[in-house]
């Protein structure tokens, strides 16, 4: 039986993921930040409750990596835990990069000291990007890394100092780039489950008004149930990789308003009001990723851009009616 940790296992990547490596026959490890509210700890853990071991860790306390590390004694390790939010990192640009850049330095340390021989997937970005394009209107692995918020500058250090201890000590390390993805447990902070939240709200006469910020970003949205598939994947080739996870289709903000409120039987132009303190420093305009590689190893998502808000809509109109 292969035995996997995951940082971060209460997180939406986290949690799916964890469910696929059980399938899989996985025994599963997953870290856990102390939280004052417990239950939050445990919402999207329902369905492996019992089944995977918890342990409280946080990666900015290495001593804590280091003894999850050498009492677990993984195979493989997925290193999801961030503070993930881009607009947030803005306010807290010191912590954000002690979780995202140095936390990762802290594990790849722990690993270097206890297990050297585990496999490690890093949760690379495709904010890393910044407005980095290609002439094609892509990013992929080989576009240029200009960061524009203190999440994406971390986590170019973290992608950058997991390359540099690949290749300095051997270590087996694959950085997935992976492109916006939302689920029906996706945070209501970020903006699809916002959007699918209030707009829900909106239609059962809970609220009557929905504050966005830019509506003219694009991005490429994806299911994060295929995207934990993606983080398997890489792991289970011969050599390390780094790798773009991406659907090739973008749709602006505005899109994924005018199609949530429609589907509600809605229009979006009568809820949304643009407010200001939902626009970013520096805003990242565009995103829309080229997946080739990943794909030439079998890799496709299931889900399309719409089949996933669809999915978001029933969940919430469910979970409000109650
Ligand atoms: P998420 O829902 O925000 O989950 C992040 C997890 O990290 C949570 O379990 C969180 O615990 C934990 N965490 C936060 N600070 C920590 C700390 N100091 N020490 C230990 N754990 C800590 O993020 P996600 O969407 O699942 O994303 C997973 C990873 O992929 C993240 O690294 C993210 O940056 C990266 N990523 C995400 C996307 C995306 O679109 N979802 C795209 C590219 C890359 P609490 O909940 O208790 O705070
Ligand atoms: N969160 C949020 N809230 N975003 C809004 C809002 C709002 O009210 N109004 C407009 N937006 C715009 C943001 O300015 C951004 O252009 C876009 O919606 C997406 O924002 P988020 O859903 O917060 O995601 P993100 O792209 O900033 O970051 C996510 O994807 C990254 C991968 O590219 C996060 O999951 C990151 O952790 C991840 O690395």
């Amino acid at each position: 039986m292969k035995k996997a940790l995951i940082t971060g296992i209460n997180g939406q990547d986290g949690s799916f993921l964890s469910e696929f490596l059980l399938e899989k026959g996985y025994e599963v490890c997953g870290t856990l930040k102390r939280n004052s509210v417990a239950e939050n700890q445990s919402d999207r853990l329902d369905s492996v409750y019992g089944k995977v071991k918890l342990v409280y860790a946080d990666m900015t306390d290495m001593s804590s990596l280091l003894f999850v590390l050498k009492d677990f004694q993984p195979d493989e390790i997925y290193n999801l835990a961030a503070q993930s939010h881009v607009r947030i990192s803005f306010d807290q640009p010191i912590y954000t990069s002690q979780v995202v850049a140095i936390g990762t330095l802290n594990l790849l340390q722990a690993i270097r000291i206890v297990c050297p021989e585990a496999k490690l997937y890093q949760a690379s970005s495709s904010e890393m990007f910044g407005n980095s394009i290609d002439s094609d209107g892509f990013q992929r692995e080989s576009t240029p890394l200009t960061p524009v918020s203190p999440y994406g500058c971390a986590k170019v250090f973290a992608h950058n100092i997991c390359k540099n201890y690949r290749e300095s000590y051997g270590l087996y390390i694959s950085n997935g780039i992976l492109f916006n993805h939302e689920s029906t447990r996706r945070g209501s902070n970020f903006v699809t489950g916002k959007v699918v939240k209030e707009a829900v709200r909106i239609k059962l006469g809970l609220t009557d008004q929905l504050e966005l910020g830019n509506l003219e970003a694009t991005r490429d949205w994806g299911h994060a149930k295929d995207y934990v598939k993606a983080m398997w994947l890489m792991l289970q080739q011969e050599e390390p990789i780094d790798m773009v996870c991406a659907t090739g289709v973008s749709n602006s903000v505005r899109y994924l308003c005018e199609y949530t409120f429609s589907k509600l039987d809605l229009d979006y132009k009568d809820y949304i009001v643009v407010d200001e303190r939902y626009l970013r420093p520096e805003e990242l305009n565009n995103l829309k990723g080229d997946a080739s590689k990943l794909r030439a190893l079998g890799w496709e998502p299931s889900y399309t851009f719409e089949t996933m808000i669809d999915e978001m809509i029933e969940f919430w109109l469910t979970k409000l009616k109650k």
